[in-house]
């Protein structure tokens, strides 16, 4: 099948098995049941409370469960006794240990940030979670920084840009709060987009275009670029949605020329923004607040905070990633997507498994992925 219109469609056609298995997931009948979320205001949820991190009870564990596996895709937890000792390296750990025979929470991957001595020297040893915190703070350099390491607006993503799309499920976790700020929003884009399999099936087909959307980060460690569906089969036979705004080092474009798919952008997009109709928010406003989200499926993004000048005023969180496969809980940085074999085999340039492993980077000189190692 060397025609490139015909390998798009033959691709494309994974969309009726993605609105199979999403509506079985989220236990709707038919695409008749879905709500309307684009009707409803964005909630701002309240946390299931955790009386003692190292023991949860089985209705604290239900609880998180099924807000994970709900129509939201969030869990929002605080914890009540964050400062009491634990075997566990950290409370969030604690917590994935609890929930993996509930939830994807059993490969966690390590980041090479964990443990960098910037962060050993202002919080002590690793302890197994990467701190997010506004590198700015301390000595008001402007150096490069990642979006997520400033006080900024970080407009709405999936994490793990440059992991193929495994990191299924993250864990975020307040070790300290800022004086102001620091929401954190919700969308749940697979949800969303099944309104559109409802009322406009050109569009949703459409995000199964291969190339739908690229995400650009141009420099830096972890330049990369990557062409992508917005929505796909992947390889364990479910539903996952890819999304970002263009925000900080990000830049996004969409494919141009199709009419559909910039209906479907621009219903996506402006569901992203926060505090949209059908989002929710939470605000980690206290030691032992956190969430867990579904990747996947969840956009999110954080609005501006302000710190305090005493470090136990800093907005320091902890946050964990976790694969969807033992096989995906390692480091790589590559431009491919875990794509369902099916589909994936259609475009072996974009998601063949040379391009779905090893550390790639993007060179702006070339304007290509270069693999160096
Ligand atoms: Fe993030």
């Amino acid at each position: 099948m060397s025609n490139l219109l015909e390998r798009e469609r033959a691709f494309q056609a994974q969309k009726d098995r993605f609105v199979t298995r999403a509506l079985e997931l989220l236990g709707y009948p038919s695409l008749g049941h879905v709500p309307d979320v684009r009707q409803r205001k964005p909630v701002a949820l309240l946390p299931v409370l955790i009386g003692d991190y190292r023991k949860m009870t089985e209705q604290e564990l239900d609880q998180l469960a099924r807000a994970y596996s709900g129509e939201l895709g969030i869990a929002h937890f605080l914890i009540l006794n964050p400062d009491d000792q634990s075997d566990s390296r950290h409370p969030l750990l604690a917590l994935a240990n609890q929930l993996s025979d509930r939830l994807p929470l059993k490969y966690p991957v390590d980041h090479p940030m964990e443990g960098h001595p910037e962060a050993v020297s202002r919080f002590g040893s690793a302890d197994g979670t990467l701190k997010i915190y506004d590198l700015e703070t301390k000595d008001g350099s402007n150096g490069y920084r990642e979006q997520a390491e400033t006080s900024e607006m970080f407009d709405a993503h999936n994490d793990g840009l440059g992991y193929a799309g495994a990191v299924e499920a993250f864990m975020l976790y307040a070790d300290s709060v800022p004086l102001a700020g620091g929401y954190t929003y919700f969308q749940n884009v697979v949800l969303l987009s099944l309104l559109l399999a409802r009322e406009d099936p050109e569009a949703f087909e459409s995000l199964f275009l291969p190339d739908a959307i690229t995400a650009l980060r141009p420099r830096g460690k972890g330049a990369i670029r990557v062409s992508t569906p917005v929505l796909f089969l992947n390889e364990q036979e479910n539903p996952q949605a890819f999304l970002r705004l263009p925000t900080g080092e990000y830049q996004i474009s969409w494919r141009k020329g199709n009419s559909a798919l910039d209906r479907a952008a621009k219903l996506l997009n402006s569901h992203a923004e926060p505090f949209s109709p059908g989002s929710s928010f939470i605000h980690m406003d206290r030691k032992g607040a956190g969430c867990i989200s579904r990747n996947h499926w969840v956009v999110h993004g954080r609005t501006p905070f302000i710190d305090g000048a005493q470090p136990s005023d800093h907005r320091v969180l902890a946050r964990k990633w976790f694969m969807c496969a033992p096989q995906h809980a390692h480091y790589k940085h590559v431009p491919g997507m875990h794509i369902h074999h099916d589909y994936a085999s259609l475009f072996p340039e974009r998601f063949g498994p040379e391009l779905l492993d090893g550390d790639w980077h993007y060179d702006p000189e070339t304007n290509e992925n270069v693999r160096k190692s």
